[in-house]
């Protein structure tokens, strides 16, 4: 039970101490008691500095108090107040797929780069919110992106993003992999499933809140890789871009993929930690 049950009137800055009560349960504790704090009083941040003795009312401390149990419980901040932030927006999220990452604007930031036509056809596969998409899409009004999961309620969590951020150059589809795809691409990108069924670190923190469908592939979470980068070669324009996110280990194994089955310009770019996390090859175009 937490300490502060019985009281009725609190200072914000008596409320951003509670976050000492996280430090078991997560590496951002402050940051956490702060986004639950803004979603609760819809405010910015920095409210919660300009105001330090502004006092909540009863129903706000009570369910400041409900959203810390259901963190000390493990769940994580973003699905406690139903959004994250990704990009230059916000993103609904539920449990049906991942919670996007800091680490996959890297992918974003870099199709930027290798693609910087003003229209080109763009795929996105296993879209999940619709982030890498719906960034794409904010970025270049002028591309057509087809967005595609094969978990209904994940398609159904992208178009609703879709529909909020008011992107008409993007279309959610359901389906697996290339199935709902026709026609060919200029670039196709993907945040897959990559992690080794086996990986001991499923078990611990968020990702436990996370499904399974979102996270791991089998033959140490390298099949949905190789499957995406053998399908793509039929669903590629000459010089169309392939451009995925793996593990930190597995980027050696990415580029000698991509290198076997013909892409050409193969490369890996690091995350903020500066770890190998996508990779990325030019398809030359199907000999006749
Ligand atoms: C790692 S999550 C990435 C979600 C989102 N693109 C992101 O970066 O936050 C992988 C996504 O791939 C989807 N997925 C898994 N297997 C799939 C398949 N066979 N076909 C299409 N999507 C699939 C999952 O449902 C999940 O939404």
């Amino acid at each position: 039970m937490l300490s502060f049950n019985l009281l009725i009137k609190m200072q914000i800055r008596q409320a951003l101490k509670l976050s000492e009560q996280l430090h078991k349960v997560s590496e951002s504790p402050q940051l956490d008691l702060e986004l639950m704090l803004c979603h609760l009083l819809d405010k910015p941040s920095s409210y919660l500095f300009t105001w330090p003795d502004a006092e909540l009312d009863s129903e706000i401390i009570s369910q400041l108090e409900a959203m810390l149990e259901r963190r000390l419980n493990g769940e994580p901040v973003a699905h406690i107040i139903g959004y994250r932030g990704f990009w230059s927006f916000d993103l609904e999220v539920s449990p049906h797929t991942l919670i996007p990452r800091p680490d996959t604007e890297v992918l974003v930031e870099n199709a930027l780069q290798l693609c910087q036509k003003q229209n080109a056809r763009v795929a996105d596969l296993g879209t999940g919110t619709g982030a890498i998409a719906l960034a794409l899409a904010t970025e270049h009004p002028g591309w057509e992106l087809v967005a595609s999961d094969f978990v209904a309620e994940a398609a159904e969590l992208a178009e609703r993003n879709r529909k909020r951020l008011k992107l008409d150059n993007v279309a959610v589809v359901q389906g697996s992999w290339f199935e709902p795809h026709n026609g060919t691409y200029d670039m196709i990108v993907s945040n897959p499933p990559y992690i080794d069924p086996q990986d001991p670190h499923l078990q611990q923190g968020d990702v436990r809140f996370e499904p399974l469908s979102a996270l791991t592939a089998d033959q140490q979470g390298m099949a949905d890789i190789e499957f995406i980068s053998s399908h793509a070669r039929n669903y590629l324009k000459s010089e169309g871009v392939l451009l995925f996110e793996h593990g930190y280990d597995q980027g050696e194994l990415c580029r000698d993929l991509l290198k076997r089955l013909g892409y050409k310009e193969v490369d890996t770019a690091q995350d903020y930690g500066q770890n190998d996390r996508v990779t990325y090859g030019i398809w030359p175009g199907n000999r006749e």
